[in-house]
């Protein structure tokens, strides 16, 4: 293993497992995909402990606003769309438009008193998602992060656009995430194996952006991808390159190809990963993967291989991170000394994003 510079492991000392108690603000969340939003349905969401409600309006555009009444605090989101693009409450039937602003009071001389109104946030849609702004300075729809890997691409090379809530902090994740030796152990035998543990290491930095890339050579190919490959060799070079985007949302090239050849010439997947505080200790977790060097022709085998991997992949964050980083936060909340993690060479991808995490997170505050 090619083992990172000194630095990068003594003197960065994040002493706590967490950045303390605080997110980045001014910055795109991902509240839902594309398709959970439409259909008169109102989704209601906890993006950084406060309560939202999305909703498509009349002309296709996404509203999001608070989800508590300004009169008694009912949830909106428990109420219905009327006249296209306002939320009756379930409650006393007061109106609010996708601007917060109540338009209709339906009781006495139907005045609306001048504070009848609940916070809005700015709502785009790109790469087949939701994004949500949770700052006070003004959205910038240039600062989504890239994930056009989702746009035009043929439906059968896309798996499902799936979601889980995963009960710990949103840093504990992008951990798992920038750390991929765990699929060693944690996803053994689907996403990695023992022979993947010896994997060259290289972490670099693109801007803000942190990629960690990871290279085992003469390794078995783990199940998945072994599928995607009809007549693979016993043994081929597993790679993977991991880009975390500040503050938290990570995309994700991997696969398989012959020993020594270019990445390029192999097949896998682009994974996505797209996290979402809902508070410091719950996450909302947004995720689907892209086919790339798809070497599989017939149209069943990629119908039934676009399942498996949104099955496997479901499989794997859901019933394996999802336990292990929950009992992780337990752990780390049950400690009555402040924690000092060990920081081996496979940390270097989480030490390096945390400290540009932490210098975000200075300068907003300031
Ligand atoms: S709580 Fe919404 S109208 Fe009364
Ligand atoms: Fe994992």
């Amino acid at each position: 293993m090619t083992q990172p510079p000194p630095s990068e492991i003594s003197g960065s000392t994040p002493h706590q497992e967490l950045i303390g108690g605080a997110y980045l603000r001014n910055a795109w969340y991902v509240a839902a995909w594309s398709d959970d939003i439409g259909d008169g349905r109102l989704v209601a969401r906890t993006i950084m402990d406060e309560p939202i409600v999305l909703y498509r309006k009349a002309d296709g555009k996404v509203a999001a606003i608070e989800d508590r009444c300004a009169h008694r605090f009912a949830p909106l989101s428990m109420g219905k769309i009327v006249g296209g693009d306002r939320i009756q409450c379930a409650y006393h039937g007061l109106e609010f438009d996708g601007s917060g602003a109540c338009v209709r009071n339906p009781h006495g001389t139907r005045n609306i008193p001048s504070r009848a109104r609940v916070k809005s946030y700015p709502a785009i849609e790109k790469h087949k998602a939701i994004w949500i702004w949770m700052g006070d300075k003004p959205a910038d729809a240039g600062k989504v992060p890239d994930f056009s890997v989702l746009d035009n691409v043929p439906e059968v090379y896309t798996t499902k656009r799936d979601s889980i809530t995963i009960r710990a902090n949103y840093q504990l994740i992008i951990d798992n995430l920038l750390d991929l030796s765990h699929t060693s152990y944690l996803h053994d035998g689907i996403l990695g194996n023992a022979d993947t543990v010896e994997s060259d290491i290289t972490v670099e930095q693109d801007g803000d952006d942190v990629v960690v890339a990871r290279h085992a050579t003469n390794s078995a190919p783990p199940g998945m991808f072994a599928q995607f490959w009809p007549n693979h060799p016993p043994r081929v070079d597993k790679f993977t390159k991991m880009r975390w985007m500040a503050p938290s949302t990570l995309r994700l090239v991997t696969g398989i190809c012959k020993m020594s050849a270019p990445q390029e010439t192999g097949t896998g997947y682009h994974a996505i990963h797209m996290l979402t505080p809902e508070n410091e200790r719950s996450t909302l977790y947004h995720f689907t993967a892209v086919r790339f060097g798809v070497m599989t022709s017939d149209d069943n085998v990629n119908r039934d291989l676009q399942k498996k991997v949104a099955e496997m992949r479901r499989f794997a964050f859901a019933e394996q991170d999802a336990p292990m980083i929950e009992a992780q936060q337990r752990m780390i909340e049950s400690a009555t000394e402040p924690l000092d993690p060990l920081i081996l060479a496979i940390d270097v991808g989480p030490v390096r994003y945390k400290r540009i995490l932490g210098k975000m997170l200075e300068a907003e505050q300031r």
